[in-house]
């Protein structure tokens, strides 16, 4: 299993408000696909209930304490260690795609991390993404995209590696 994350992030390190995204940008929405259509993803309930309903062609994991919790076309899972190790036995790539909570649980598991910069100050935001490391994070690809009459701010789609100790 390859162990990743996939997220987007103002230049203040928002990723919500009121769990909604803070943007419209069917650019990276398309990008998000492409990266995890037909693989697994992994999310956290409250994630799972803002985009409300399972994503298709790929298999859906929510982590919840909600021992009642029940949804057609999903995988429960209650720790961050019980869905780890049920990825464990995956032998394509995993994605950890939020939100706030289960990014910070999960950063120091991946070893990559898809991140598209968004460029613009969120000033009300809700959830947050942690600075990166960059002791920690080698950038292996950065892409820049100025915004459109679809996509409402400029955005680079960025892509951390973990560094080998040895690096
Ligand atoms: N910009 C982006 O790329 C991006 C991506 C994803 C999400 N988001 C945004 O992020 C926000 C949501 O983030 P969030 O932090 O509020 O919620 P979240 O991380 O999506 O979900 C939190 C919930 O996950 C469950 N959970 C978390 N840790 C757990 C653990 N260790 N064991 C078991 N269950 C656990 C709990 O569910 P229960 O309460 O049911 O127990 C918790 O309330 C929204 O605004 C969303 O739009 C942004």
């Amino acid at each position: 299993m390859k162990l990743s994350i996939i997220v987007a992030v103002s230049e203040n390190n928002v990723i919500g408000i009121d769990n909604q995204l803070p943007w419209h940008l069917p650019a990276d929405l398309k990008y998000f696909k492409n990266l995890t259509t037909g693989h697994t993803i992994l999310m956290g309930r409250k994630t799972f209930e803002s985009i409300g309903r399972p994503l298709p062609n790929r298999e859906n994991i929510v982590i919840t304490r909600d021992e009642q919790f029940q949804h057609e076309g999903i995988v429960v899972k209650h720790s961050i260690e019980e869905a780890i190790q049920y990825c464990r036995q995956k032998s394509d790539e995993v994605f950890i795609i939020g939100g706030d909570t289960i990014y910070q649980q999960t950063i120091s598991w991946v070893n990559r991390i898809y991140y598209t910069r968004v460029h613009v100050l969120i000033e009300n935001g809700t959830a947050f993404f942690p600075e990166l490391n960059m002791e920690e994070w080698k950038m292996v690809q950065s892409d820049y995209y100025l915004k459109d009459e679809k996509n409402q701010y400029d955005y680079t789609f960025e892509v951390y590696d973990r560094m080998l100790t040895d690096d």
